[in-house]
């Protein structure tokens, strides 16, 4: 298994970082390719393990896949051979393996699909997929539980439908959204999740004729159409890897020009890091960001749904705030288990509580190099995040974690100053 190894503290940290294409964004739009009987072709996809695992997702249930620019264009085109079988051995890593229930059904009418691996987030609740069951269940899906395989069917197409989720969640809408493109009739769906890789994957669904309105800030209308036209789609950029970068730059008095990213989107982050220190000036699709010589201390980030804090950018932010001048917290509200990183830091010398879903920050950190192992994707970029400011040499392992979503990254850290290798 591969390590990083870093040595810091990291003093100048300066230069340009292109921010690569959504993974979250690009693992939806590509589950979205199985409505289609016409060829799609995604541009800009990053990458990463994540997106590895979902293109071989959709090449053993039929998907022809052709590569182009590097591996980030992709041409995908339905075959004769078509299956509806999304394995275990395929989906066990990945969270966004589920996202081919909705579309599978929606197009086929069946599927037999794993239930998802992904991220260990949510201590002993899991990470339940209830909400997309239940939801699916309102638009005609029956299905059955055996072990450890879902196995779906609609009595020919879905039907549209009114459906309310009880909880806000972003895997649920994108899979009803891409479950209502072909269904009879008219479906909205209220309290959707907003989050910019939701609105993207309707700008990709709508660009190849599917009928989406967004009518009010949480409600989504689809009226179904017969078949999708051929697109060409471009994914958004990564607002996590975007979000990283900042907090890099902030944590280490850095003098960065983050590009190829619309700031608009991360307008909470960008308050935040303004607020504890950062000077960020802001032109289209370009963050210029430069770290506070203290960083001043936050009483509080919670996370929440968009367009609030991100929970996937608060391991990154505790980094940071291991160094602020003075005491911080971080409420977890999205995933409860999201502390596994805490233990970790703690080895590298950080001062933090955990109280229910709160974590207590002590400020002024001196971090020192110790070996380290990462939990999760997240958490990875936290530690490799404290490693560049810690004093001497750190090792941080299982770094496939990181491998699954940050694309390049001991590369992009490198041309910016940081001293890491990856040791395999
Ligand atoms: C997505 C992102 C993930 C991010 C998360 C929250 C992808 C591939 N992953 O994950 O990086 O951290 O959004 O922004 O896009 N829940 C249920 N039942 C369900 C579904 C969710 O109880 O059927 C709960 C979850 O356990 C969690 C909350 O709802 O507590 C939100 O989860 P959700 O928004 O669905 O996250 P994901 O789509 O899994």
């Amino acid at each position: 298994m591969d390590k990083f190894s870093i040595t810091g503290p990291c003093r100048v940290m300066r230069g340009e970082v292109s921010i690569s294409g959504s993974k979250n964004a690009a693992l939806a739009i590509l589950a979205g390719t199985l409505l289609f009987d016409k060829p799609v072709i995604i541009e800009n996809l990053p990458r990463v393990r994540d997106i590895d695992t979902m293109l071989n997702l959709l090449k053993s249930l039929g998907s022809s896949i052709q590569f182009f620019d590097n591996k980030k264009t992709v041409k995908i085109t339905k075959t004769k051979k078509q299956k509806q079988f999304a394995s275990y051995s395929i989906v066990k890593t990945m969270r966004a393996g589920i996202l081919v229930l909705g579309p599978l059904v929606a197009k086929y009418h069946k599927s037999i699909s794993s239930f998802p691996g992904g991220c260990v987030l949510n201590g002993n609740s899991g990470r339940p997929i209830d909400l997309h069951l239940e939801a699916l269940k309102k638009l005609g899906m029956k299905y059955e539980i055996k072990k450890g395989y879902i196995h779906a069917k609609s009595n020919g197409k879905l039907k549209g439908n009114v459906i309310k989720f009880p909880q806000i969640s972003v895997g649920a809408t994108e899979q009803l959204v891409m479950a209502s493109i072909l269904a009879k009739g008219k479906t909205i769906l209220k309290n959707c999740a907003i989050e910019p890789e939701i609105k993207d994957l309707t700008k990709f669904l709508i660009s190849a004729g599917a009928n989406i309105k967004w009518i009010g800030k949480r409600t989504c209308q689809i009226i179904g159409v017969n078949s999708l036209n051929e697109t060409k789609y471009s994914v958004m950029g990564d607002r996590i890897e975007t979000g990283t970068f900042c907090v890099a730059a902030a944590l280490s008095k850095g003098d960065l020009v983050i590009k190829n990213f619309d700031p608009k989107l991360i307008k909470t982050e960008l308050s935040i890091l303004k607020k504890l220190g950062a000077n960020i000036k802001l032109s289209k699709n370009r963050i210029k960001i430069k770290g506070p010589q203290k960083i001043k201390n936050i009483k509080n980030i919670t996370t929440k749904e968009y367009e609030g804090f991100p929970t996937d950018l608060a391991p990154q932010f505790m980094v940071l705030l291991c160094k602020a001048n003075g005491n911080s917290s971080i409420t977890e509200n999205i995933f409860q288990g999201r502390f596994l990183h805490v233990m970790e830091l703690q080895r590298l010398g950080a001062r933090i509580s955990i109280e229910n879903r709160t974590a207590k920050i002590e400020g002024n950190t001196n971090f020192m190099a110790a070996e380290v192992m990462s939990s999760d994707l997240r958490a990875s970029a936290a530690l490799v995040l404290a490693g560049i400011v810690s004093k001497g040499k750190t090792i941080v392992s299982r770094i496939y974690h990181c491998d699954r979503g940050y694309e390049n990254f001991e590369n992009k850290l490198r041309k910016i100053g940081v001293k890491i290798k990856r040791l395999r």
